[in-house]
């Protein structure tokens, strides 16, 4: 931005990308990571921090770094990511991008430059945050501070057989170069993702207003993430015909796996705080006519205690393999990922609360990249109002009100500390 330019709105940020990424199907956006809608988005950011005067490069796990000042060590982080979940809301990720963007414009309008005589400021974009299209969530943040096995992200296949690895070379990521990175790490001297909230901690907290734009607490400060872990089953059966296999002579992988997302939503319902999601099942080969050879299904189990999620997890599966015997299959389970409860940073937490004065502490169940960083470097969340409470599907909503203020708040917040 030059001098002369009036600072970018979120609203309008996140309006120049509006259309990208329209899930005509399912309905709101769907943004793989390196998909051709998740790559139009790195470029738009490449450009809106170009534009900006910052200095833009992609580190050796896929990261994009917007440099405010010099690359150097402790500097100040922000930033979220642009990938999103099959169907998902516009602001889950690109809210905090477009925010880190904006609040550039609005610290520069205050008169406060990042790099001189002050800490480098930089904006982040962190790839496949959502797994969902190779299965790991915040695969770039665990990448970079070494919480994944390099060699394991590497071999991960999505969908149509594509490796991590052969993906990454694709766009310009040497994948021999992917892994912890304790270089990039000893940049951030703390990091502070904005979000939108994804439940209805924030208008729940003000019944007054019922989260009406312009009242009560558009912001909160992130305090903890729950522990939460994926597992995928994997029944197998008997492949047959559907109309001359008597349902006698079935061996059919289907019908276990429905017993096995009701033992999830039952035993999840047995334990307070806890939850549990089938969210994805694939059956092969997959025809109206087919009895299933095999069922794929992908188990998600969130709670604050992470020996209930593995309490939880085991009485599934003992569910899973007696349902699959009486339908005379197989089943096996494997942990995909499993990411304990994280609390922030209390110091941070702190600071983040002086500068935004009222802002109460919320917890979340929503997994981040700030939480994979938290172990490692000093790290804190910002949660934006969501009127609907709706995440992970297109009613997701952010008022232009509160999107607008996400910048000055992210802006006070990054003057403070910077
Ligand atoms: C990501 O948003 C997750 O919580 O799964
Ligand atoms: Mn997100
Ligand atoms: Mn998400």
């Amino acid at each position: 931005m030059s001098s002369t330019e009036r600072p970018a709105t979120v609203s309008s940020l996140l309006g120049s990308i509006s259309d990208v990424g329209r899930d005509a199907a399912r309905g709101g956006y769907s943004r793989p990571v390196y998909s051709t809608a998740e790559l139009d988005l790195r470029s738009w950011f490449r450009d809106e921090a170009q534009r900006r005067g910052l200095e833009v490069r992609t580190d050796r796990n896929g990261v994009l770094w917007a440099w405010w000042g010099p690359e150097a060590e402790d500097s100040l982080v922000t930033g979220s990511h642009l990938d999103s979940v099959p169907g998902g809301g516009a602001f889950d990720g690109p809210l905090g991008v477009a925010a880190a963007l904006a609040a550039v414009d609005v610290l520069k309008a205050r008169g406060v430059t990042a790099g001189q005589g002050r800490r480098s400021l930089a904006v982040t974009v962190f790839p496949e945050e959502e797994g969902s299209r190779f299965g790991i969530a915040c695969l770039g943040s665990r990448l970079l501070t070494g919480a994944i096995d390099a060699d394991k992200a590497r071999n991960l296949k999505d969908a149509e057989g594509n490796s991590y690895a052969e993906l990454s070379a694709r766009n310009g990521v040497d994948p021999r170069g992917l892994g912890a990175d304790p270089e990039a790490l000893s940049r951030i001297g703390q990091f502070v993702e904005l979000h939108v909230e994804q439940g209805r901690g924030l208008i729940d907290a003000d019944p007054i207003s019922g989260g009406a734009a312009g009242t009560g607490f558009p912001v909160a400060v992130g305090g903890a993430i729950l522990g939460h872990g994926r597992w995928k089953f994997s029944i197998s059966g008997q492949g047959n015909h559907a109309g001359t296999t008597l349902m006698a002579d079935r061996a059919d992988p289907l019908v276990a796996a429905a017993q096995i997302i009701l033992a999830a939503q039952k035993t999840a319902a047995a334990r307070d705080g806890a939850r549990a999601t089938v969210g994805r099942i694939l059956p092969i080969p997959g025809g109206t006519n087919v009895i299933a050879s095999k069922v794929e299904l992908w188990l998600d189990v969130r709670h604050p205690d992470d020996a209930v999620t593995a309490a939880i997890v085991q009485k599934i599966h003992g569910q899973a393999q007696i349902a699959a015997a009486n339908e005379g299959c197989t089943v096996s389970l494997a942990e995909e990922s499993l990411s304990p409860t994280v609390g922030f940073d209390v110091g941070l937490q702190r600071r983040l609360q002086a500068l935004l004065p009222g802002a109460p502490v919320l917890d979340t169940g929503a997994g981040h990249d700030a939480g994979i960083l938290a172990s490692v470097v000093p790290s804190g969340m910002l949660f934006i109002r969501n009127p609907t409470g709706i995440s992970h599907s297109p009613q997701e909503q952010v008022e232009e009100a509160d999107a607008d203020y996400a910048a000055t708040a992210l802006a006070d917040v990054l003057e403070g500390l910077l």
